[in-house]
This record gives C-alpha cells, sequence and structure tokens, in this order.
C-alpha cells in the first residue's frame, strides 16, 4: 500500500458491496433510502453504518437506544446539545436575522471579542459559512496582496471543497497530480523518518519547492498549512515548529496562512490557537468547523493592510457569513469556552490520555507514537518492532470500538494514526471509559 492508496474520504469508509447480513432490516431500508436519494457513492461512516438520533456533552445515542462516547466530532466543541448556544440561537432567531449589510450590535461585539484572542497585527476579520470559504478567501487576500499564484500544501493536506481550495487538497484528489501553480511539500513527521529537525526540513523543502516556482516562472504567493497536520497524521510537533518555513516564506515575499479549522479554538490547549505554541504570527488564520458549535460560521482573521488591498479590488459579500445567528451562535461559544474554563480542560484531560496511551504504548508494541497538543491526540500504529505503517490495527480498533461504545477516527497518509478529538468538555472519567474500551479492544487482538 502506498500512501496515495489513502483518500481522506476513504477513511472508515462503508462498503456497500460487503456482505450485509448483520445490518438488520431498518439499517438495510434506511441505507436504501440514503443511496436512492444521494446516490450510491455518497460516504458513510464505519462496517456498520450507525443511525444518531440525539446527543448531549461528549455522548451521543442512536436509534437502538446505545450511547457512545464520541471522541471523533471537532465541530460541537463546547458539547453536544449545548444549552448556551441553543438558546442564544433561539433568542435570536426570534430577535433579528440578517446579514452584514446592516448595522447591528452583536456581530461587531463578536468581531472585537474574537479578534482579541488573535495577537497583533491579526486586527480585521472576514466571516464565511465554512473552512472551506474561510480557505478560498484566504487564497483571494493572498494572491491581490503579493500578485502571485504558486501556492505550496503538505502532501496529504485538506483543506476544503471549492474548487481552488480543492486543488490545494492533494488528500481529496484522487489519484490527480496537483496543478502547475501548487508544489507539495512532506509534513513535518519525525516518528517514520526519525527526523530529529523536522521544523529545518519543513524550512528546507520550503525552499526547495519555491526554487521550483521559479525555475517555472511562477510568482510564489504563500503557503497554506494546517497548524496540527491533521490530515497528514496529526503533527503537534515541537515548540517552534514553524518558525523557520515561516521565516523563508517571508523572506521570498509570500505571505503565510495557517489553518485552524481542525485546532482553533482552545482544542490544542494553552490558549485558543495553536499556531500560538509555534511562536509565531501568520499573515492570515482561517477558522470554522468549532466556531459556532455545529452553526455554520466561518472565518478569515487578518492584517488591514492586506484585506484593504483585497477590498480595493474586490466586492466580497457572504450573504449568511456574519449573519446575526452566526454571531450568537459565535458569541456563546466564546462565553461557554470561558465560562466552563474548557481550554484548560484540553490541557488537562489531554495530558492525563496522553500519559494513559503512552502507558498502554508500553505493553501493546503496535502503538508506535503518541503525540499533539490538548485534546488533539494522534495514536500511530505501527507493525511490532518496526515503523512500518499497521492501517489494519486502526481499521479493526475503529470498528471494533464503534461496537463498544466509543467514535473514534483514522488519519495520516497510510490511515494508521488514530485520531482521538473529542469535545472539549470531555470529563476524567469519559477518558477512563475510553482507556478501558481500547484496552479490552487492544487484547482482543492477535499478540503484537
Ligand atoms: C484542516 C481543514 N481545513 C478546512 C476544512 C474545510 O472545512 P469545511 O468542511 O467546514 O468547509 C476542513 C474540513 O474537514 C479541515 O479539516
Amino acid at each position: 500500500m502506498t500512501a496515495h492508496d489513502t483518500k481522506i474520504m476513504d477513511l472508515n469508509r462503508f462498503d456497500p458491496s460487503a456482505p450485509s447480513d448483520r445490518l438488520g432490516e431498518r439499517l438495510k431500508r434506511m441505507l436504501a433510502r440514503r443511496f436512492a436519494t444521494f446516490g450510491g457513492n455518497s460516504i458513510l461512516f464505519y462496517k456498520r453504518p450507525v443511525e444518531m438520533v440525539s446527543a448531549k456533552g461528549a455522548w451521543m445515542f442512536d436509534a437502538e437506544g446505545k450511547k457512545y462516547l464520541d471522541l471523533y466530532n471537532n465541530v460541537p466543541c463546547v458539547g453536544h446539545g449545548n444549552e448556551r448556544v441553543a438558546e442564544a440561537l433561539f433568542r435570536q432567531a426570534l430577535t433579528l436575522n440578517t446579514n452584514t449589510r446592516y448595522l447591528y450590535d452583536n456581530i461587531h461585539t463578536y468581531a472585537e471579542r474574537l479578534l482579541a484572542t488573535c495577537p497583533a497585527p491579526l486586527s480585521n476579520v472576514v466571516f464565511t459559512c465554512s473552512g472551506s470559504e474561510s480557505n478560498d478567501l484566504a487564497l483571494q487576500i493572498v494572491r491581490a496582496a503579493t500578485g502571485g499564484s504558486g501556492f505550496i500544501v503538505t502532501e496529504n493536506a485538506y483543506h476544503g471543497n471549492t474548487s481552488a481550495v480543492h486543488e490545494l487538497s492533494p488528500s481529496s484528489c484522487k489519484g490527480r497530480r496537483p496543478p502547475p501553480h501548487v508544489r507539495l511539500v512532506p509534513p513535518p513527521e519525525s516518528h517514520r523518518s526519525g527526523d530529529g529537525d523536522p521544523a529545518g526540513t519543513l524550512a528546507s523543502n520550503m525552499e526547495r519547492a519555491i526554487e521550483d516556482f521559479k525555475k517555472n516562472n511562477i510568482k510564489f504567493a504563500g503557503a497554506l498549512l494546517d497548524s496540527i497536520f491533521a490530515s497528514d497524521g496529526i503533527l503537534g510537533g515541537p515548540a517552534g515548529l514553524l518558525k523557520p518555513a515561516l521565516d523563508v516564506i517571508h523572506r521570498h515575499g509570500g505571505l503565510l496562512i495557517i489553518d485552524e479549522v481542525q485546532p482553533g479554538f482552545g482544542r490544542a490547549g494553552k490558549g485558543h490557537w495553536n499556531f500560538a505554541r509555534h511562536g509565531i504570527v501568520p499573515d492570515l488564520v482561517t477558522m470554522g468547523k468549532p466556531m459556532g458549535n455545529g452553526f455554520p460560521i466561518g472565518g478569515v482573521a487578518t492584517r488591514p493592510d492586506l484585506l484593504e488591498k483585497f477590498n480595493r479590488e474586490t466586492a466580497y459579500f457572504n450573504t449568511f457569513g456574519g449573519s446575526t445567528l452566526a454571531a450568537a451562535a459565535g458569541l456563546a461559544v466564546l462565553d461557554e469556552l470561558e465560562a466552563e474554563r474548557m481550554i484548560e480542560n484540553a490541557d488537562r484531560q489531554g495530558e492525563y490520555l496522553m500519559g494513559r496511551l503512552r502507558e498502554l504504548a508500553r505493553t501493546h508494541t503496535r502503538i508506535g507514537d503518541v503525540r499533539g497538543a490538548g485534546l488533539f491526540i494522534g495514536v500511530e500504529f505501527s507493525k511490532p518492532g518496526t515503523r512500518e505503517p499497521d492501517r489494519e490495527s486502526v481499521t479493526r480498533l475503529v470498528n471494533d470500538l464503534k461496537e463498544q461504545g466509543v467514535l473514534i477516527g483514522a488519519s495520516g497518509p497510510f490511515a494508521n494514526v488514530m485520531r482521538v478529538r473529542p469535545p472539549l468538555c470531555l470529563s476524567r472519567d469519559d477518558a477512563d471509559y475510553f482507556i478501558g474500551k481500547l484496552k479490552t479492544a487492544l487484547e482482543g487482538m492477535a499478540p503484537g
């Protein structure tokens, strides 16, 4: 298996052609309705898909009344069914729901609160409805500012689904080579490669990619990097990981867009933004997923000079981006993170979980590496005694754990990294529940 056999949308995917005896009549009927309306290739999770009916906090409940600890979904960051968010949306929907072409107080309060979490000089924000739209807009701002078109991304990056962003998402381009204006660099991986200086390697790979643009008469615009390299296998990396790469980008006149769609809003602990762990201030930061705890909001925070140039050339309007409803949800999320001290909780529970996972790694040699930041943890599985990716164990564990009441995902170019990414309200008891189930599932596997 090569890395390119594994595409992000195929990870842990239901195979409709597999034998279906265990599905049961209700599930078979649901599947028939699904494929009749969404088309035969629509993507579902798990060998035996699950029909969800409700969720609260870190738990989800299926149609058979079974409960699942959610270690997968990063959107409900302050918890499923959060009352503060739901009430804020309800009240706002009854009061006013309109767009940014009118003046209204709550969007400006939200913009001020959000920007107060960002370091100077990131003092302007544009609102969108999704992470994809945020990245798409960031690309447009960078093109306008630099006059360039050449972008660098990592080899297994995923940044979204608009046509421009799709071209910068090699993990979702099945078998297709990147277009001429895109260069791929290896992510700063050190477990498999044994690289002792992933920061230096990333910077020299950037330098090489920029030289290649020059050779091909393509003007360098910038790089788009997920600060935790979620689809490249969750590479928390040592503090400072991104600094040398940023210096190279700036030296060549490019701009750095940091994609915080996955790790942002406190998931990585120690503050709202994971890029801060690396001691950098990017030129643009893109946001989405957890921003509205399920209500679709995204945004781009940037410097006023970059936005001004873009706004002079382009009239950007987003009907739902920055609506009064979006602002209400966004404000409630910031309030909840603060009131319930959820970022501290991400640090506390993340450290505890990583410790317990490392304990398991001592007896279960398939676990090759445990890494991450806060409540964004990657557990890399390797063939025992080697660093060869072990995809089979992760596929099996993801499905076994789901049967045992734990939702978890896979990541990385070889799908051999277990992705632990729960709501930030995860408790110590929840963490122990997961470790207990994982231990049982590992013990049920052949020795390794
Ligand atoms: C790192 C990253 N950026 C951007 C996106 C796109 O976000 P959305 O699906 O909300 O458009 C995703 C989605 O998974 C993502 O993981």
